[in-house]
């Protein structure tokens, strides 16, 4: 590692436990964005990543919105030097189901290298690792070689609609910088760190089915009344073609940009796995989209899935009932050049069209991010995987990914600058399923690779 960062390393060193238990603080705040219940806790844990910012030695204070509030904290005293603005999300996914966890949630626990919690590698642990390579330079240096601005928000897993109202209204007074780093996905496996040029985006919606004005006797009217359960299974089976898993929503594929030779050349050379990808999920087939490989498939085609569904009886045992309503929950994950409105209004077209008569059948749109794609030339961009590879011994691979962060859209739109995902997670860190981890390896290599990237980013 290159030794002009060589005191500032030693510091981490020396205080890298210290950085830990105030990482399992701040994972102890159970920030649930989706669920109103944890309000409060929301509100607190925003009170607790501005106080980690004022001790780090920003300038910071929350900025109020219409939702959950802005932590927002800069240092900028290195005139004439680029300006980073670093972007995290302090809010989580709820925990359900929660009997699968091997610990609580939130009482991170330390299995080996592993620290296991809602939270910890989305994004408490990864912008944390952001805030302590600041931290630890200003404490070692009193100073920094750039800039830099911090913005946390407490809605992105719900949406992000908080962030994008500050961001559009704001168009780039506060936020003005040279480059925005995003730490906040995955590495390509262990010890091969990536530079990602592509997110998904996403059209979220519900499908509510409603029939008779009450759950009937299953007996008595069966047969005889449409049934909400069975005309929403209808709906979702013909949402994708079983054979070539296309989607058949009409006009769903009109805006899709195809892949490019050189990604499916590159993306093939990549070292990925089928076998093992399935051994470690615990499937013994893969499926989606005739004509495309598992990595295209994630990264480069849009999807449509049901992510949650409901209607009839749920407990012990048989209860003959002919649920009254039914629903579920779709996530559809879009690529280069779909718009999430355009893909919410055809999908409810669609659906109208072939719902079965008897039952009423409602679409409600949830939420939607647009897709991605960032430049990554330039010199902040060469800086950031210069520094990944003073860290991990290894040049980081650009490639895509399949998750969504609503906000970086609106930051390369209305910033107009570099965006760097620089993601310092694992594909197994289980995010939004049971027993979340984050590598504390991985914790502390962030935090080493936000300190070289700061040195790496200086001019002169
Ligand atoms: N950090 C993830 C997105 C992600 C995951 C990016 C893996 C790259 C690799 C983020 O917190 C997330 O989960 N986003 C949501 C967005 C949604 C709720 C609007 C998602 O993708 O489901
Ligand atoms: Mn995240
Ligand atoms: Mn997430």
């Amino acid at each position: 590692m290159a030794n002009e960062s060589s005191d500032v390393m030693a510091r981490i060193e020396r205080e890298k436990t210290t950085y830990l238990e105030e990482l399992k603080d701040y994972l102890r705040i159970p920030s649930i964005s989706t669920d109103p219940a944890y309000g409060s806790e929301v509100l607190r844990c925003a009170g607790f990543a501005l106080e980690r910012m004022r001790e780090a030695g920003l300038t910071a204070q929350l900025l109020e919105t219409a939702g959950y509030p802005l932590v927002y904290g800069e240092w900028l005293g290195a005139p004439g030097q680029p300006t980073l603005l670093f972007y995290g999300h302090y809010d989580v996914q709820p925990v359900d189901p929660v009997e699968l966890w091997r610990h609580d949630p939130f009482e991170p626990t330390e299995e080996g290298d592993e620290l296991v919690a809602r939270g910890a590698t989305d994004d408490k642990g990864q912008s944390f690792a952001q805030l302590k390579g600041v931290a630890a330079t200003l404490a070692e240096r009193g100073a920094l070689p750039v800039n830099v601005k911090f913005i946390l928000e407490g809605e992105e897993e719900s949406g992000g609609e908080s962030i994008d109202a500050f961001v559009r209204a704001d168009a780039g007074a506060r936020l003005s910088c040279d480059a925005v780093v995003v730490s906040d996905s995955s590495m390509f496996a262990p010890g091969q760190p990536s530079l990602l040029y592509g997110l998904k985006g996403l059209q979220y919606v519900e499908i509510h089915v409603t029939g008779p004005n009450r759950d009937l006797h299953s007996g008595t009217f069966g047969g005889a009344v449409a049934n909400p359960a069975n005309a929403l299974a209808h709906i979702i089976s013909r949402l994708r073609d079983a054979e070539s898993g296309r989607i058949l929503v009409p006009g769903f594929y009109d805006d899709v940009l195809p892949l490019a030779d050189w990604e499916r050349e590159d993306w093939a050379r990549l070292p990925h796995d089928d076998a093992a990808y399935m051994k470690e999920l615990g499937v013994t087939e893969l499926s989606g989209e005739a004509g495309y490989s598992t990595l295209e498939r994630a990264w480069a085609r849009p999807t449509c899935d049901v992510n949650g569904i409901w209607g009839g009886y749920q407990g012990h045992g048989a209860k003959t009932v002919l649920p009254a309503t039914a629903g579920a929950k779709v996530s559809m994950r879009l690529v280069p050049h779909q718009k999430p409105a355009d893909v919410a209004r055809r999908f409810r077209e669609y659906v109208a069209s072939v719902a079965p008569a008897g039952v009423s059948v409602e679409v409600k749109s949830v939420h939607g991010a647009p897709p991605v794609l960032v430049e990554i030339d330039g010199e902040l961009a060469a800086a950031a995987m210069a520094a990944q590879e003073d860290v991990w011994g290894k040049a980081p691979v650009k490639v895509r990914e399949g998750g969504s962060i609503p906000v970086v859209g609106t930051f390369s739109q209305v910033l107009g600058v570099p965006i760097l995902l620089v993601g310092f997670g694992l594909p197994d860190d289980r995010l939004h399923s049971p027993n979340e981890k984050f590598n504390i390896s991985h914790f502390y290599n962030g935090i080493r690779t936000v300190v070289r990237l700061l040195e790496r980013a200086a001019r002169g």
